[in-house]
């Protein structure tokens, strides 16, 4: 496991950049606390499938991060971008948070080809 650092120091509704093997993005969301994931933390990697702007400067709605280059969203929970131009997804990532810190499990790189989403 890579080890992120204290939840603390992630502010609710903003995002951090941790270099791994790949940059990954850390998000710790805002939902206005209606859903039980406010302050929940997803990964994701960093940078988009479309032309490899950094996500983690993108900007957070709920569970979705709009990319700050060419706008297509990907849902944290899953990696998908909601339409073009992105049309793969990013990989996402296990976090675990134990004792106010936070670590990360990183997906396997397959060697396979990203399915594109349609
Ligand atoms: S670089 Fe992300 S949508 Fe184009």
């Amino acid at each position: 496991m890579i080890r992120v650092g204290a939840l603390a120091d992630i502010p609710v509704g903003e995002a951090i950049r941790v270099e791994a093997d790949v940059p990954i993005a850390v998000f710790r969301v805002s939902t206005g606390g209606t859903d039980g994931a406010d302050g929940a933390v997803y990964a994701i990697d960093d940078t988009c499938t479309h032309q490899k702007a950094s996500l983690s400067d993108g900007w957070l709605d709920g569970c979705m991060v709009e990319c700050p280059l060419h706008a297509a969203c990907f849902d944290l929970r899953t990696g998908l971008p909601d339409g073009p131009p992105a049309k793969v997804p990013v990989r996402t990532h296990q976090v675990v948070v134990m004792d106010g810190m936070v670590y990360l499990k990183l997906a396997e790189h397959t060697g396979e080809p990203e399915v594109e989403v349609a």
